[in-house]
């Protein structure tokens, strides 16, 4: 294990690969929409700015980079032969808004620094490597998310060309005005068959990692998620005028409604979230006429999260009744629960192993949303989860990594890729 280690970090040295890792993602922090916050979302200006710079990060590793169909930055490093197989790496360069440094941008950054210890020993694998950092994760702009990862697996569908943001310009017109073309999207797909899996590197985004004491993770499977966007409607009034017993409040509707949120979630052992709501006409002086609310809910199992969602609805069709307003609900999202593949998980065990000497690495399931997850459609994957610090807290500026642990990830990632690498056999 000793050995393994010393050779990966050769020539440049674990430590000095990780802070190099981390100063591209303080450099990405600065490529931000938002004042004094990281905002990055697809198809921005600042995504086309981030999308320079990860590409030239790909070229110093080694990687031919290029910027696909549908706005996803790639690197390909070639394989052993010229008709090899492709093993994909990756992770997203998108940010929800206030965001921390390295969700997403950090795997992406693991990825580059493993491509570049390879091409600094010349080594060629029995396969490709495809590097990806994923235009659309979060979904933020069009409310749609893994847009870029739906694309490269084949999954894109061209209705969503139809999704506006929130100042109504299409996905379609921010495509064109970005300089690609929206009827072409789905050439960013690769060919599964071309495919020998997906392997990514993320931060953990909760404190599992934090509380056992371990630095690295592999991850089991990733939860199945719906989002939803919901409505109650009851009507608008003077805040002075309209008696409190003849008031149809439509916030207090959707209050109630978050609140069965949580006692759902606590009662089913499932996550649920309200994380946006927009009341109208919005003055302190006018009694809600409408509330619109979002609802984001995910479960180990497409069954639990369903159950849940369904107990839900039943609350907040109660709660609409009992105030004589309106619900109304409609889907904005489905992500199936999705496993990780096996031999690809051992690899990553092994790769955890070789970093770290832990023989038994913890298993983790993801409860947070992954490219992995659309890539499923089109290959097996596996993930390396990170610890994170400041008790895992992440999707705020407070997301924070050891270097240390940045480090062997990095050790990890590389035995991780050498190992599918020994295992894999090529197709007669
Ligand atoms: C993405 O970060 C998600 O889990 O929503
Ligand atoms: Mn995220
Ligand atoms: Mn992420």
């Amino acid at each position: 294990m000793r050995r393994a280690r010393r050779a990966a970090a050769a020539p440049g040295g674990a430590l000095e690969d990780a802070v190099e890792a981390m100063r591209r993602c303080d450099v990405l922090a600065g490529v931000s929409a938002m004042e004094g916050g990281i905002e990055r979302v697809y198809l921005s200006p600042e995504h086309a700015r981030a999308n320079a710079q990860a590409g030239e990060w790909l070229e110093l590793a080694g990687m031919r980079a290029w910027e696909d169909a549908a706005g996803n930055i790639r690197g390909s490093y070639p394989g052993a032969t010229e008709d090899a197989p492709v093993l994909v790496l990756g992770s997203h360069l998108d940010t929800v808004p206030d965001a921390g440094r390295y969700d997403g941008i950090l795997g992406v950054m693991i990825a580059i620094a493993v491509v570049g210890r390879l091409h600094a020993h010349g080594a060629r694998l029995p396969f490709g490597i495809e590097v990806i950092g994923f235009a659309d994760e979060e979904g933020v702009r069009f409310g749609r998310t893994l847009l870029g990862s739906c694309a490269v697996a084949g999954t894109w569908d061209e209705a969503w060309l139809d999704l506006a943001d929130g100042d109504g310009v299409t996905l379609r017109d921010a495509l064109a005005a970005f300089g690609l073309d929206p009827a072409r999207v789905g050439d960013a797909a690769l060919d599964p068959a071309r495919v020998v899996g997906y392997l990514e590197a993320h931060i953990e985004q909760g404190p599992l990692l934090l509380d056992a004491g371990r630095p690295l993770g592999v991850v089991s499977g990733i939860m199945g998620a719906k989002r939803f966007d919901l409505a109650m409607e009851g009507e608008a009034g003077h805040a002075g005028g309209v008696p409190m017993r003849h008031r149809r409040d439509a916030l207090l509707g959707a209050a109630t409604a978050a609140l069965a949120v949580e006692q759902v979630a606590l009662a089913e052992g499932v996550v649920g979230t309200v994380g946006e709501m927009r009341v109208a006409p919005g003055a302190a002086n006018v009694i809600p006429g409408r509330a619109e609310f979002s609802l984001d809910v995910r479960a180990a199992t497409d069954a639990e999260r369903d159950r849940a969602w369904a107990r839900i609805r039943a609350l907040a069709v109660e709660a609409a009744g009992a105030r004589r307003l309106q619900f109304t609900e409609s889907l904005r999202h489905v992500a199936p629960a999705t496993s990780s593949e096996r031999r690809l998980s051992e690899a990553v065990e092994h790769g955890i192993s070789v970093a770290t000497g832990d023989r038994e690495p913890m298993e983790l399931l993801s409860k947070a949303g992954h490219d992995a997850m659309a890539i499923a459609a089109l290959a097996p994957y596996a993930m390396l989860f990170v610890r994170c610090g400041n008790g895992g807290v992440s999707h705020q500026p407070d997301e924070s990594v050891e270097v240390g642990d940045v480090a062997l990830a990095i050790d990890a990632f590389e035995a991780a890729i050498l190992a599918v690498a020994q295992r894999w056999q090529p197709l007669a």
